[in-house]
């Protein structure tokens, strides 16, 4: 796709430069203040302003961070995100939260225009937003030059160039709770990979389709006719085997309950949160031959550790294998970082409601304000 990059915007000295980056990163408390506890998303984003400053302009960025619906939120101030990154390089502005104003989700032009008022060039480094309509994101290309960021760009390639010519045989791995928000993306991966294995809370949706009990595991009712069409193709793969815990009893940040093994069915009572060991060999043996695999959602609640072995298998298993690992969404990235397998993954998205978009559909808001449509 082509997008207009930094270098088209002729000599940028002495600029100012708008640069929307997604700076919507977790926070933390540590002694009563607000820190950044996951800073991959600011990180990225240094080669840009590296590049900008070594050309002479004058950078200030602009993010969003979290939700606070358009009025300004003390917790969601930007404060913590722009210490942790004055502690990573000098002299790039942080404005404020662009949701503190109701303009920025309103996609409001006349937010935009202020936006962009006191500003000479903008840069859109922003994937994981680029999928919103929002102010920051489709006004200033109509208003000053425009570029599409280093990242930006690379992330629109890499995940552009997987679903038109994918090394085979294309494995995709779907996971995670939400199956209304992924099922479009599953369709069109059952379409394009050679094999997708679907794990996480949304298997049990596929478990109901194929008649087996799921005890309290999450379902969603309405999907379930849909993912019998997935199903019938025979290039779908689901878990065998899970983890499951008593209905209620805590998971994630607490609990002590130890996990019970279901094969096949889960009893009335239950709730599978991970995958069990016999999905996590079949999965791994699927894995081993790929020539490409993207992934995009947790295999079981992996911040658990009683929950998080088959995430942590997947992500061993594309460790080992020779496939090309495209890991896309925030718990998938946070994931294979918690393992410690990042830095063997061949690319790892920024965006995770983007990067599907983007897959799903082939272009993205932000992407179309760029080039201008
Ligand atoms: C994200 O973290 O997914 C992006 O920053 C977008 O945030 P949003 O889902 O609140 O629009
Ligand atoms: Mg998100």
């Amino acid at each position: 796709m082509q997008l207009p990059s930094i270098d088209d915007l002729g000599d940028i000295a002495g600029k100012r430069v708008l640069v929307r980056v997604d700076f919507n990163v977790p926070l933390g408390e540590r002694n009563g203040a607000l820190i950044v506890t996951d800073d991959f998303r600011i990180r990225s984003a240094l080669p840009l302003f590296h590049d900008l400053q070594s050309r002479g302009a004058e950078v200030t960025a602009c993010t969003h961070l979290g939700r606070p619906q358009g009025k300004p939120v003390a917790k969601y101030s930007v404060q913590p995100v722009r210490e942790h990154l004055n502690s990573l390089i000098d002299g790039v502005h942080v404005l404020e939260n662009l949701r503190f104003s109701p303009g920025e989700e309103g996609n409001d032009r006349e937010f935009g225009i202020q936006l962009t008022d006191s500003y000479d060039v903008y840069v859109n480094e922003a994937f994981g937003v680029s999928h919103r309509e929002h102010a920051s994101i489709m006004v200033p290309p109509t208003l000053i030059p425009s570029a599409a960021g280093p990242n930006l760009a690379h992330e629109v390639e890499t995940l552009i160039g997987l679903l038109t010519n994918p090394r085979r045989p294309f494995v995709a791995i779907v996971g995670g709770a939400k199956v209304a928000d992924k099922l479009g993306i599953t369709k069109v991966l059952v379409e394009k990979a050679d094999a997708v294995i679907v794990g996480g809370g949304m298997a049990f949706t596929f478990w109901r389709a194929m008649g087996r009990t799921i005890g309290d595991s999450l379902v969603d009712e309405s999907r379930i006719a849909d993912v019998a069409e997935l199903i019938a193709t025979g290039r779908v793969h689901v878990p065998d085997d899970v983890w499951a815990l008593p209905t209620g009893a805590p998971f994630g940040t607490g609990g002590s309950e130890t996990p019970t093994h279901y094969v096949g069915n889960v009893p009335e009572g239950f709730m599978a949160l991970d995958i069990g060991p016999e999905s996590a060999r079949k999965f791994a043996e699927i894995l081993h031959s790929a020539g490409t695999v993207l992934w995009n959602g947790p295999m079981g609640v992996f911040e658990d550790p009683r929950l998080a072995a088959g995430t942590r298998a997947v992500a061993d298993a594309l460790v080992g294998s020779d496939a090309i690992s495209v890991v896309g969404g925030g718990d998938s990235a946070a994931a294979v970082e918690q393992f410690g397998v990042a830095s063997q993954m061949a690319f790892i998205s920024t965006g995770g409601g983007a990067s599907l978009e983007l897959l799903e559909f082939g272009d993205l808001p932000g992407l179309r304000a760029l080039r201008g449509e």
